[in-house]
Formats: structure tokens, C-alpha cells, sequence
């Protein structure tokens, strides 16, 4: 009988396991960012640098269109001056208004741009989006201490592309480990030494993946730093009102433990 039980369910699965074993392996490497763990902080300079990967690489196909330009001025994220957040939307972006019909340079009140191509999907929430669509693996504990997983997807998608491409109705796709079902329809967009930094900063494939990452992770989640605050000062109070209460528990029982003592 239990023979039978085990080869039906081994019967059952089957299917199942072989439809896994065809599927694309995707691979997400697990990436130590600033904002990881806890107590983990947006790297100012590191923002401002994905911010310029963006506009100068991303920014034409994706848009960002939950942004707005004033946020970049935030102390919790790029921290750019207001007049040069000015410049920057400004010099960077068009955007159509209704009142002149037509389009003018963009300001600081406007938002980022939607996406220029319709096939590129817009970036603002992407980093949340995919948050724990593979790595880092594991329980709520692991995303505690290594990140939800989002940016660390973007960062390996930047970097997962093998070099093989193939043409399906048209389209050409790009063998990438980190995209789901392996082939992806985004060229490459980054290669080593693509951005100059002002800084000198390294430029390489792998530092401005990171760098892209941690922007859009901050596009998707400016007030990160506020809540960890928070949750820091919660977590801190309930535990001394743990501690309070305990002594009150024993204050109270006191007097009845120590009757029982003398019996
Ligand atoms: C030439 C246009 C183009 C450029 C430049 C470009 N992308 Fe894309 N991107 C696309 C298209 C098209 C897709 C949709 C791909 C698909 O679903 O097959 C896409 C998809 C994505 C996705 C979503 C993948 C998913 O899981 O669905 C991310 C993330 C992304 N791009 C990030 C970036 C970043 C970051 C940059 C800049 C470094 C960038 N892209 C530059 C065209 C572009």
C-alpha cells in the first residue's frame, strides 16, 4: 500500500519536475549594497553617479515617470543642489504641456519623462517590482540582512548577458542568465568605460550596474532611510516597555510568591 502511495505520488510529480528541469536556470548574484541590513544607508555619491548611467545610458527607451526632478535635491537620496537639479532638467528632458501645446525644457516641479519605447517598461518602481523574483533567496531574515533582492536583480540583469543572440518573429533576443525564460529583447546596454565620471570614478561594467542599481532602488523606495529610522526606534521602545513590563509583572507578584515561599 504505501509502496503504491509513494509511486503514484512520484507519478503526480513528475510532470512537475520535468517542466522545472526545462525551464531557464537564471542566476542572481546576491550584491553587498549600502542600503543592506538594518542599519543600511543610500550612498549620496553613489546615487548621483546611477543618475547619470540613467540619463545618459537608460533614459532612451525607459522613463521614470513617478519621479520628480525636486527629489533628486533630497538629503536622503542624490542630495544635488536645487540649481543644479534645475540645470539638470532642464538641459536633460522635454516635457509636453497641455497650456502651451507644445513642449518645452523640463523644471524642477515636473516629473522624469515616461518611457520613449513602448516595449521598455518604465523604471520608477522596477527596483520593488522585482524584489525577491529570485535572489537573495531565502526567509524574511535573509532580506533583513542581504536586501529585498530588486536591485541586486537589476545589477546581475545588466551584467548576464552571454554574447549569443537569435532572431524570433522579427525580434532579435539576447541570451541574458539573469532574465527570466533566458532571452531578453534590451540590447546590452551597458559595456565597461560606456559613462565617464567627473570623480574618475571606476567605470567598468560591474561598478555602474551597481551604481544604476542603487539608483532605482531609491526612485523606487526614496524614504528607505526613514523607515528603518523608524522601525529602529520602534523596535527600540517596544523592547523597553518589555523590560518595564517584566518588572511591573514581578512587582505585582511579589507579595504572593514570597507567601508561597513561607508555607
Ligand atoms: C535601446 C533601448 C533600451 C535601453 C538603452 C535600455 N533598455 Fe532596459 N529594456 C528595454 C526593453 C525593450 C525592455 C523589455 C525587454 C523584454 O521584456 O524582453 C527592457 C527591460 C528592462 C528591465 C526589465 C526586465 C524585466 O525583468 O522585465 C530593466 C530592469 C531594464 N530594462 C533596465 C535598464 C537599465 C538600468 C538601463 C540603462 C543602463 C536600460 N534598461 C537601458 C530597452 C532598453
Amino acid at each position: 500500500m504505501f509502496k503504491k502511495l509513494v509511486l503514484g505520488a512520484a507519478l503526480a510529480l513528475a510532470p512537475a519536475a520535468g517542466f522545472a528541469a526545462g525551464a531557464y536556470e537564471t542566476h542572481v548574484e546576491n550584491i553587498p549594497f549600502s542600503f543592506d541590513g538594518p542599519f543600511g544607508a543610500f550612498d549620496q555619491n553613489q546615487l548621483q553617479r546611477g543618475l547619470q548611467v540613467y540619463t545618459e545610458v537608460c533614459a532612451a527607451c525607459h522613463g521614470l515617470q513617478y519621479v520628480p526632478f525636486r527629489t533628486l535635491s533630497s538629503e536622503s537620496g542624490p542630495g544635488l543642489p536645487e540649481d543644479q537639479v534645475r540645470a539638470y532638467a532642464a538641459d536633460n528632458f522635454e516635457v509636453f504641456d497641455v497650456v502651451l501645446d507644445d513642449f518645452r525644457p523640463a523644471v524642477e516641479t515636473d516629473h522624469f519623462p515616461g518611457s520613449n519605447l513602448e516595449t521598455a517598461p518604465d523604471l520608477s518602481l522596477m527596483a520593488k517590482a522585482r524584489a525577491g523574483f529570485h535572489g537573495p533567496y531565502g526567509t524574511g531574515i535573509n532580506q533583513l540582512l542581504k536586501g529585498i533582492g530588486g536591485p541586486d536583480y537589476i545589477a546581475s540583469l545588466l551584467m548576464g548577458y552571454t554574447g549569443k543572440e537569435k532572431e524570433e518573429a522579427g525580434v532579435v533576443l539576447y541570451e541574458n542568465t539573469a532574465f527570466q525564460g533566458g532571452w531578453i529583447s534590451m540590447a546590452p546596454p551597458l559595456s565597461d568605460e560606456l559613462v565617464e565620471f567627473a570623480d574618475g570614478h571606476a567605470n567598468d561594467l560591474h561598478h555602474m550596474a551597481v551604481d544604476v542599481a542603487s539608483f532605482l532602488m531609491w526612485t523606487a523606495e526614496p524614504k528607505m532611510m526613514a523607515r528603518k529610522q523608524a522601525g529602529f526606534v520602534g523596535v527600540l521602545m517596544l523592547t523597553i516597555l518589555s523590560v518595564l513590563l517584566y518588572l511591573v509583572n514581578k512587582k505585582l507578584w511579589a507579595p504572593i510568591k514570597r507567601k508561597e515561599v513561607d508555607l
